[in-house]
């Protein structure tokens, strides 16, 4: 396995290219399941969660190929063979339970191992089941898979409202209405900038939606989806994430495709803490220019609200702020794991329910210290920026899921890191 090595120091000058959505591209690369006709998408990140779904979408029959280094993927579902998402792909990468929508549309079937749990929380599909039985789909659980059929051979248009505004359970039932007979309404349907993108891919599909960013998503069905080409949004998380870097390291760095919209209530709690936010032609500059940063309170909400894969990144910055921040986690019950990490780099951090309390310290030293998801990896190279020291980060096989070119990125504006064989 092999660890990030981290010495902390210097600032941060230059600029950091960001890539696609890994959210949208798992979100996107199903979508050809509900056509016969070829979808290719570009502006694909490399990631091995990418990868993941290509092997996921080929184990289905459909040609999935990655082209021009990855960034391009071009998949047809013309000789989809295979209705049944296996466990043993499943398992590794939950989003894998985004084939069920489009199979239960195009098919009338749909055979999908239930995820099981992940590092950050239980993660169950009861929103997915109910918003696809919305549309009339009969679930049963067997054996760990969910047998899913379309009641009469053909899913029909239906409104649903959900409890909670669940990204995943939204992109089902978006994907899946396309090909539903007549309308069909999601109401408390999630925002993110994911959902519009998928949306906006459908519709070059030739899918009837209206209402994607909003709460309230109308499709009218259509009886069958054409072909397209797509281009992945830019990724948000990835965007907020270097625009950390700076914030903790100091200096001054532009993210190069970032756009404002995708991480406004970020941008507000950074600009809050007292770093500098522009906005450029070509992305979002970054400048962190006197001294220590505030103490600021973060509350983790769907978007447009501050997100919950920026929380872990957001505490290694006030890990030294001036000041007592507290973060509360309202998305996932157990995502306070990069803490103990953290603490080991001299943090304060009191972690009761779903608050921490991060009282700031000058400065942190580095240690050996250990990923334990994605998110938390790399607030913990985030962290060693600025330490004093040698950080080592281990397990980045998480980080690979959600992170192309770490070590590039960082190192191109000016970070002392290298990736280690151990
Ligand atoms: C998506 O996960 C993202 N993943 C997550 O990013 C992100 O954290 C999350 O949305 C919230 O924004 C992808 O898009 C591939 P949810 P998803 O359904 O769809 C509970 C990352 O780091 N829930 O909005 O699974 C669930 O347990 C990942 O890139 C149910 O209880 O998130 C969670 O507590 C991590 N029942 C909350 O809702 C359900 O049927 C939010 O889940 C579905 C969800």
């Amino acid at each position: 396995m092999d660890s990030i090595v981290v010495n902390g120091g210097g600032e941060l000058h230059g600029t950091i290219p960001i890539a696609g959505a890994k959210n949208a591209c798992l979100a996107l690369m199903p979508a050809t399941l509900l056509s016969e006709e070829p979808l290719t998408l570009t502006n694909a990140p490399r990631l091995s969660d990418i990868k993941t779904m290509t092997l996921l979408l080929q184990s289905l029959g459909a040609e999935a190929t990655a082209l021009q280094d990855g960034q391009v993927l071009a998949m047809s579902s013309h000789d989809i063979n295979n209705l049944t998402a296996d466990y043993e792909i499943v398992r590794k990468m939950r989003a894998s339970n985004l084939v069920l929508g489009p199979l239960l549309a195009r098919f009338g079937r749909a055979v999908v191992s239930l995820p099981g749990g992940c590092a950050i929380g239980a993660r169950p599909m009861d929103m997915h089941i109910s918003a696809l039985e919305a549309l009339g789909a009969k679930i049963d659980l067997k054996d760990g898979y969910l047998h899913a059929e379309a009641m009469g051979g053909a899913l029909k248009g239906g409104t649903h409202e959900l409890g909670f505004a669940s990204v995943g359970a939204t992109e089902n039932f978006l994907m899946a209405a396309t090909l539903a007979k007549g309308t069909s309404v999601l109401k408390n349907a999630a925002r993110e900038p994911e959902i519009v993108d998928l949306a906006q891919c459908l519709r070059k599909m030739g899918a009837q939606i209206e209402g994607e960013g909003t709460s309230t998503i109308t499709i009218e069905g259509v009886d069958r989806l054409h072909g397209a080409t797509h281009q992945v949004v830019t990724d948000r998380i990835e965007l907020g994430t270097y625009m950390l870097a700076p914030a903790i390291a100091g200096g001054e760095v532009e993210c190069l495709g970032g756009r404002l919209d995708l991480v406004q209530a970020f941008v507000d709690k950074l600009e809050e803490a007292g770093i500098e936010v522009t906005e450029t032609p070509t992305g979002l500059k970054v400048a962190r220019r006197n001294g220590r940063v505030k103490a600021v309170d973060v509350r983790t909400e769907p978007f447009p609200g501050f997100p919950t894969d920026l929380q872990a990144q957001m505490m290694a910055l006030l890990c030294t702020a001036d000041g007592v921040s507290h973060l509360e986690e309202t998305i996932f019950e157990n995502r306070f794991m990069h803490a103990p990490e953290l603490m080991r780099m001299g943090a304060q951090i009191e972690v009761h329910g779903g608050t921490a309390t991060v009282t700031g310290v000058e400065r942190l030293k580095g240690a050996p210290v250990m990923a334990t998801d994605l998110r938390a990896s790399v607030s913990l190279i985030l962290a060693g920026l600025a330490a004093e020291g040698e950080t080592v980060v281990s397990r980045v096989y998480h980080l690979d899921r959600g992170y192309e070119h770490v070590v590039r990125k960082l190192s191109g504006v000016g970070a002392n890191i290298k990736r280690v064989k151990v």
